[in-house]
């Protein structure tokens, strides 16, 4: 098998190898025509001024007693056959066909009634030129014959006059096909940027009104690869949702059981028993939750189609009351620096976010430690982060803590590494950016950045 990339067709080269063929045939055609044209032209115009030095030297010529002579002087036969650019030469026959004056060099003429005159070409010394013939009354024949100088001249002025606008208005056709053709799939810079600016999981239709009538079958199989694309994820969605949400009701059931199984007396070995299975029960409900949450997070961008305006100061002042007990328990100082900032999303998504972020640093942070919740604007973007003085994440775990399932081994606590999969894709569905780093020597920060809703239209709808 060849590793050769497929082979692309352009609709540019298409188009020029079939329009530079075509206009140079059409051109070769005008050229043909235009030179049949300058012949005709040329051998009108001088064919009539070639005619008249035979009729002067025909008037010239006198019958006497030893027959048909030419009566003219040398100079009057060279001013009549006189030309800047042409030679001339002429012959005068008797009836008979013998030359009684002028060149012989000429062939004889086709035979010609009296009064009769043709125009042909011949040769004379090996050269071509134009002859005109007639016959006298008198019967005798009269033949100028003059070289092609200025026929060749007219014929390659007039064909240059046709040809010099004929090619530059095919080699203009040429340009303007070139730049049409830029013009005609402008369009489809848009349609490949709107493609490129999405996430992953961005499965909304392709809008077909910007992409050219000529592609609007492609746009439209595309979108219905979409929609089903859309269907089956749906789907998936659901039943990660529905199975979770099915564990959680027998897991809490199972929970209530145990807790009234350790209010018993128990021997106790069996009850250090029966407490891991406390233990293993809570992290398999906690699972569960945390697996609901991730499949509400993944189905949002269906709600994230209608965002509510959302202040993080109020979202998070609320996220921090809820865990102030845990915080107290765990004699960890839970601060907060607040100050309005306006973001466009899904409350109940960006509620789990900051749950799962507080959770994590309150999880991770000894005892003595500090967190604090800040919101606010960066320049015209929102901004929340969570930062602790806990023991930080190291840089080769920075990308992979973001991974569903992914624990840093020997980490606290019965987390499922599901917290920071659900962060990073509440962060994605939002359309903001995430950056984990250090504050200061230790300790970890977590931020979110909003862009700015003027900014996100800009961006959804480029060009
Ligand atoms: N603030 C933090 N300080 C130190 N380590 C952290 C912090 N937050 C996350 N981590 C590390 O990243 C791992 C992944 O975090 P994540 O929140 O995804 O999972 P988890 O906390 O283990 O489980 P879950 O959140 O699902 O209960 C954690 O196991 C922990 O090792
Ligand atoms: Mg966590």
């Amino acid at each position: 098998m060849s590793d050769r990339a497929p082979r692309r067709h352009s609709i540019r080269r298409r188009v020029l190898t079939f329009l530079i063929p075509s206009l140079l045939l059409l051109v070769l055609l005008g050229a043909w025509f235009s030179y049949f044209d300058a012949v005709n032209i040329a051998a009108s115009s001088y064919d009539r001024s070639l005619l008249d030095p035979a009729l002067d030297m025909a008037e010239n010529v006198r019958i006497g007693a030893d027959g048909p002579r030419l009566d003219m002087l040398a100079q009057a036969q060279e001013a009549l056959l006189y030309d800047r650019e042409d030679r001339l030469v002429f012959q005068i026959r008797d009836a008979q066909g013998s030359v009684i004056a002028g060149s012989p060099d000429l062939a004889a003429p086709p035979a010609l009634a009296p009064g009769e005159r043709v125009f042909f070409d011949g040769l004379y010394e090996n050269e071509p030129v134009r002859i005109a013939a007639i016959r006298s009354d008198s019967g005798v024949y009269v033949q100028v014959g003059e070289t092609l100088n200025k026929r060749k001249r007219l014929i390659g002025e007039m064909l240059a006059g046709d040809l010099i606008p004929t090619l530059m208005i095919a080699i203009g056709s040429i340009g303007l096909a070139w730049m049409g053709v830029s013009h005609g799939i402008a369009p489809l810079a848009r349609v490949t940027s709107d493609l490129l600016g999405r996430s992953p999981r961005d499965l909304r239709p392709l809008d077909g009104s910007i992409a050219p009538t000529e592609i609007a079958p492609v746009v439209d199989a595309f979108n219905r690869l979409l929609s089903q694309l859309r269907e089956s994820t749906a789907i998936q969605q659901r039943f990660l949702a529905d199975a979770a949400h099915q564990l959680r009701t027998p897991l809490a059931g199972l929970q209530m059981h145990l807790e009234l199984l350790l209010q018993r007396p128990l021997t106790a070995d069996v009850r250090k028993e029966v407490e891991m299975m406390q233990s293993a029960t809570l992290r398999a409900s906690h699972l569960a939750n945390q697996l609901l949450v991730l499949a509400k997070a993944e189905a949002g961008a269906i709600a994230l189609a209608h965002p509510q305006e959302i202040n993080l100061r109020s979202l998070a002042h609320q996220a921090v009351q809820e865990w102030v007990p845990r915080a107290i328990a765990r004699d960890i100082d839970l601060g907060f620096e607040l100050r309005d900032a306006t973001v466009e999303g899904d409350p109940l998504l960006l509620g789990e976010l900051l749950d799962n972020l507080i959770d994590n640093a309150l999880r991770y942070t000894p005892s003595g430690g500090a967190v604090t919740v800040r919101c606010g604007y960066e320049g015209e973007s929102a901004c929340l982060s969570v930062e602790d003085s806990g023991s930080g994440i190291p840089i080769w775990a920075r990308e992979k803590v973001f991974e569903r399932f992914f624990r840093i081994e020997g980490s606290p606590g019965n987390g499922s590494g599901l917290g920071l999969a659900i962060v990073k894709e509440v962060v994605e569905q939002h359309g903001a950016a995430l950056k984990l780093d250090t504050p200061g020597d230790v300790g970890t920060r977590i931020s979110i950045l909003f862009v700015s809703s003027s900014r996100r239209e800009n961006t959804a709808a480029p060009g």
